[in-house]
């Protein structure tokens, strides 16, 4: 296990490899600083603690859209005293998001899929490039099971959107049952919104509730089609 990324080539790594052997391999091909995106989430919870039992070096960093909930900011409190980190927190650009909700209001988001992806690109896609500077590799809680968009993802990919450091997705091939299993195990610290219909969780006013048998993410962006329910962060 030590040396697995010697033994073993992104190309050859598989969905059945388990999510301690990808994070491991990732971190070890990066051969730099690697960081957590974390978005709080049961997922990105999970990693914290596999990255926790590893030692890893890996840090964990936040968008702070400035349109969170405010559940997930006390996940956010919790995970840190649990684990004894640091969160490193980025913000978009102040002047951008004043512009954006002077111009158009707090909700232009709804108004059309521009607008969406104008808002996402200044509270979400800007600030990554920032917390992505100087990284060799991140890591995320990207599950394949998650969506359309996401079916054919890799456990190690090449992140060319992003200066081609690595993608390292240790969570691909897992169920939603498999991470909850974990995190009930390991009794981690997840968000109150989890238990309260909340599959999946973004920003307040972009995220809701799902109906018992609704797909996980069809709270996300719910007014929009199911191709189009991804903010940028994780373009291909
Ligand atoms: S999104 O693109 O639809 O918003 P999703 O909520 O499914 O993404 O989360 C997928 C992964 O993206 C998370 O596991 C996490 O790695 C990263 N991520 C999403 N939102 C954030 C955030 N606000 N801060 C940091 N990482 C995030
Ligand atoms: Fe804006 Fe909604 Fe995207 Fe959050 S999820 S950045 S509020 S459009």
């Amino acid at each position: 296990m030590e040396n697995i990324a010697m033994q073993i080539r992104p190309s050859e790594l598989t969905t059945e490899n388990s999510p301690m052997e990808i994070l491991r391999a990732g971190v070890e091909m990066a051969g730099g600083p690697v960081a957590l995106a974390c978005s709080f989430s049961v997922e990105d919870v999970v990693i914290i603690d596999m990255l926790h039992q590893t030692a890893s070096p890996a840090t964990v960093f936040a968008l702070d859209t400035g349109r969170l909930n405010e559940e997930t900011y006390e996940v956010a409190e919790a995970v840190s005293e649990r684990y004894g980190i640091g969160i490193d927190w980025y913000f978009p650009r102040r002047e951008d998001v004043e512009n954006m909700v002077r111009g158009k209001g707090p909700y232009s988001f709804r108004e059309t899929l521009e607008s969406r992806h104008e808002c996402c690109r200044i509270r979400k896609m800007e600030p990554l490039q920032r917390a992505l500077q100087g990284l060799s590799g991140w890591i995320t809680g990207l599950r394949r099971e998650q969506s359309v968009t996401r079916s054919d993802l890799s456990p190690i990919e090449t992140d060319h959107g992003n200066g081609g450091i690595l993608k390292i997705n240790p969570l691909i091939g897992w169920s939603e049952k498999e991470v909850w299993e974990y995190a009930e195990q390991h009794r981690i610290p997840t968000n109150r919104l989890h238990r309260q219909g909340y599959p999946s969780i973004g920003c307040a006013p972009c995220t809701r509730a799902v109906a018992p048998g609704e797909h996980p993410r069809a709270g996300r962006w719910w007014w929009e089609n199911p191709e189009h329910k991804e903010c940028g962060l994780h373009r291909r």
